[in-house]
């Protein structure tokens, strides 16, 4: 063996026995946001240019439905929107003077446990007070977990009402809701809710849940 190969033998063998954090720039994977439980109940404070909304929400994975009960500040209008799996949603209120109700057909069913996957890690930020990890997804939403616990702190849609922006205030893993719960009023299936007045607050309430949710899935399915 002549000189220089034997210099190159050393050299791999240097190689071979350095630790690859040494030979390689080695970097840890970016965070990846939590699933989704497949079951839980949070209240949500949503933020949209100054209007408040009080937002219960009821995923419900493992039965395919999912509710959220949304009523904006200091007006007692109550709009349930209960969506199901198989694409069909329930928008209604329960108030005897105010019965009205409406259908519609998604294309997509309930969020999928894992919508966040393949979200862009952006660091972390202090919000809401709390350490988070952050993520947007397809431009559509910024996501923000704390580092801590992995629950959802906060997240804001970049579509709708600029801003539009959930604070998580209670995240409970695991409750359910009873099935009477999830039942759409009878006048969901007859034409009755329709001849009566429709309540425009209400009804610009709905429209707006409506694309934003409608946009939600489609834009993380
Ligand atoms: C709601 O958002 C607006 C900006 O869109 C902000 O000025 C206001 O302080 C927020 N209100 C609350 C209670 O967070
Ligand atoms: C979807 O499921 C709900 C609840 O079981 C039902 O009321 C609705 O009619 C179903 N929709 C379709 C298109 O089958």
């Amino acid at each position: 063996m002549g000189a220089p190969m034997s210099s190159l033998f050393f050299l791999l063998l240097l190689l071979l026995l350095l630790p690859p954090s040494l030979s390689m720039a080695s970097k840890p994977p970016p965070p990846t946001p939590s699933e989704w439980p497949l079951q839980f109940h949070s209240l949500i404070w949503y933020n949209r240019t100054g209007v408040l909304q009080k937002v219960e929400l009821w995923y419900d994975f493992i039965n395919g439905r999912n509710l959220n009960i949304i009523e904006e500040q200091l007006t007692n209008h109550v709009l349930y929107d209960v969506e199901w799996d198989n694409g069909t949603s329930f928008y209604y209120t329960l108030d005897p003077y105010q019965r009205e109700c409406d259908v519609k057909h998604f294309p997509v069913g309930i969020l999928r446990p894992n919508w966040l996957h393949g979200a862009t890690y952006l660091g972390q930020r202090m919000v809401d007070n709390f350490l988070c990890n952050v993520w947007e997804k397809v431009h559509f939403i910024r996501y923000y977990e704390h580092v801590a616990t992995k629950r959802p702190v906060k997240w804001v849609f970049f579509e709708g009402p600029p801003g539009y922006t959930a604070h998580v205030m209670t995240f409970e893993v695991g409750a359910v809701l009873d099935d009477p719960n999830w039942q759409a009023p009878v006048y969901c299936f007859t034409d009755e809710a329709k001849k009566e007045n429709p309540n425009p607050k209400i009804a610009s309430l709905q429209s707006l849940i409506m694309t934003w949710i409608s946009l939600w899935k489609t834009a993380t399915v």
